[in-house]
């Protein structure tokens, strides 16, 4: 199939700070995929390189083998950013209507109404009495107007009420299944696993897993045998074990990421190590999200 995306050895470096980090990945035509990640992993830099609006410290974007600034590649995509600014002014209809007029095979107005949810109030009303939810309907609408190809998203769902989110995914899984591509970005493990066919997480500006929902949740979800030290316990003793994974601090507590938690209880009595309170955890998948992304580990 063919790459709809293709992103190579990409960077964005802000006044010595690396945003983005030589990140390669591409995606076919059809695919829906989450890019997953805490606040200040990347996300939103990456995008706005792939769109075109960012250009890269080093390395290259590509959408469809050509440079997202150009008007041809331009007309096949559909865009919703994080900020939706909207002109002051107009009504929401005069706004659709502009957007529309850009793109040789625009949707119709009434299809939009259906895609997004838009009331005929809502049409009507000025884009400066828009409240943030209504904004980002609006804003949905822009991005489908010209019946693209490719769609991103950024964070499509802050600020949408429950209601709102229901009708925008209902919506995105409608356009996936007209083989539609479609790219968005989140914060929220849930959404990504409920919506998307592939999850690309990130951290750091890196990427630290890619793969399909279940496979990126069995990755997440380790257990661990947990327990308080009474004296220094080198990390080596664990971390060579064939079936562990990590060995960290957190909370005063030493964690041995693993998924065979009897053997590692085996090894801590067969060392007779002086340890108290210990607890074994089936892996939560909120929990592991976090501690895959956490940002500060104490010192062993
Ligand atoms: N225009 C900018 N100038 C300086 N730093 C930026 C700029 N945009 C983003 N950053 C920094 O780059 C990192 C990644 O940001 P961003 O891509 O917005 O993350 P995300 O969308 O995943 O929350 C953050 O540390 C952020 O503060
Ligand atoms: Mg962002």
């Amino acid at each position: 199939m063919e790459d709809v995306v293709k992103i190579n050895q990409l960077t964005k470096v802000f006044n010595d700070k690396k945003a983005v980090d030589n990140v390669s990945f591409s995606i076919k035509s059809g695919e829906v995929v989450a890019i997953l990640g805490p606040n200040g992993a990347g996300k939103t830099t990456t995008m706005l390189m792939m769109l075109g609006l960012l250009n890269p410290t080093n390395g290259e974007a590509k959408v469809f083998n050509e440079d997202a600034k150009q008007k041809s590649i331009r007309e096949r995509i559909g865009v919703m950013l994080q900020e939706v600014s909207l002109m002051d002014r107009l009504k929401v209809k005069e706004i659709i209507g502009l957007f529309r007029s850009y793109y040789p095979n625009p949707l119709s107005m009434d299809q939009l109404i259906g895609l997004t949810g838009l009331s005929q109030e809502d049409l009507n009303k000025r884009t400066e009495k828009l409240s943030g939810g209504q904004k980002r309907r609006v804003g949905f609408a822009l991005a489908l107007a010209g019946n693209p190809d490719l769609l991103f998203f950024d964070e499509p769902t802050v600020g949408m009420d429950i209601t709102a989110r229901k009708v925008f995914w209902e919506t995105v899984r409608k356009l996936a299944n007209q083989g539609k591509t479609i790219i968005f970005s989140t914060h929220y493990l849930q959404e990504a696993d409920d919506i998307a066919d592939r999850i690309i997480l990130f951290n750091k500006g890196s990427v630290v897993a890619d793969g399909k929902p279940e496979d990126i949740k069995g990755k997440l979800t380790k257990q661990s045998v947990s327990f308080i030290a009474l004296h220094d316990i080198p990390r080596e003793m664990f971390i060579q074990l064939s079936h562990v994974s990590d060995v960290f601090k957190k909370d005063g507590r030493i964690f041995v990421m693993t998924d065979d938690t009897d053997s590692v209880l085996a090894r801590l009595f067969e060392l007779k190590l002086n340890v108290k309170d210990i607890r074994i955890e089936k892996g939560r998948l909120e929990e592991a999200f976090e501690q895959l992304t956490e940002k500060t580990r104490e010192a062993m």
